[in-house]
């Protein structure tokens, strides 16, 4: 069992400390993680019974064998300057910020040591997340596997090229959020015709996680899932018309272009941004 500190209890700190400690990655003696906010320090040392420590940030990174950050991007260099003295080449650092690059960090950590990046989203909450994580070349493959597992305890995780986090992130990381448009226009249709807000809700909701299932499960392509529920003359080709018709396709593909790109342009931004700042 390792050492763990988790460096920012927010919403995605706080979903991987559940994790962790549900897997059994790691007991209660071996998980340790820092705040900002007297309030929320309180709260998370409650709810999981591990010490949370406000801002002791140093103390956390020298104790842990894992470190995670888990604090907002911007508040990165602040975390990595107040704790570089106390890393070791033996230890792993996995940055959670969105838009940090590898390079950045190794910059501002100023030593060789295995780091990860990962790009989580928010259904680690309900450790249904999807993860995609980058490496740096002192990672070993025993570094990775332990990392892998850490993140599957919160859900689905994958390898890929650090190029390739800018489609992670319009993909996974902001993906939630079209899904969420699209459940709430689909509750929205319901109401329209006439179905209560309770059960509109209760079957968008189970039709998307259904649907998500039969995909991952069968490993069947969308469109022969798609065809099956298709009767000629009926009803859903009906509506899969309306929605050719206003181009639902293309709009996503071109949603993930489009965002892709601005997480491109975000992280030249937040690069030369943060180098101004710590040159
Ligand atoms: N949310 C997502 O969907 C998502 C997806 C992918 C990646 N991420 C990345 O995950 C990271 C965390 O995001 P989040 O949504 O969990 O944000 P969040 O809820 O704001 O969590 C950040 C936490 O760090 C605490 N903090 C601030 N300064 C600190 C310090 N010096 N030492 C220790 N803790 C400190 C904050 O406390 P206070 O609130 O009291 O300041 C807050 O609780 C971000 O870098 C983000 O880019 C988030």
């Amino acid at each position: 069992m390792k050492r763990i500190a988790v460096l920012g209890a927010g919403n995605i700190g706080a979903a991987m400390i559940g994790g962790i400690l549900k897997s059994g990655l790691a007991d209660r003696d071996h998980l340790i993680a820092t705040e900002a906010s007297p309030e929320r320090a309180e709260q998370i040392a409650a709810r999981f019974g591990i010490p949370v420590r406000l801002r002791a940030n140093r103390e956390a990174a020298g104790w842990a064998e894992i470190i995670m950050l888990a604090v907002k991007p911007l508040t990165v260099p602040h975390v990595l300057e107040e704790i570089r003295d106390e890393l070791r080449p033996d230890q792993i650092l996995v940055s959670l910020a969105a838009a940090v690059p590898i390079a950045l960090i190794e910059k501002l950590v100023a030593k060789r040591m295995p780091i990860f990046r990962a790009m989580p989203n928010i259904p680690v909450v309900v450790d249904e997340g999807a993860t995609a994580v980058a490496a740096n070349g002192a990672v070993t493959l025993e570094q990775r596997r332990l990392v892998e597992d850490i993140f599957a305890a919160v859900g689905y995780v994958v390898f890929v090229e650090e190029e390739l986090m800018h489609a992670v992130t319009a993909l996974s990381g902001s993906g939630p959020a079209y899904i969420y448009m699209v459940i709430e226009a689909l509750i929205d249709g319901g109401l329209k015709m006439g179905l209560s807000r309770e059960v509109a809700t209760r079957l968008t909701e189970q039709t998307v996680l259904g649907a998500a299932k039969l995909v991952r499960e069968t490993g069947l392509h969308p469109a022969i899932l798609k065809d099956q529920v298709i009767t000629p003359g009926g009803v859903t080709i009906s509506a899969i018309h309306e929605l050719e018709k206003h181009g639902l396709r293309s709009m996503l593909i071109s949603a993930i272009e489009t965002a892709t790109l601005q997480s491109r342009r975000l992280t030249e931004s937040l690069t030369s941004k943060l180098l101004s700042r710590n040159p």
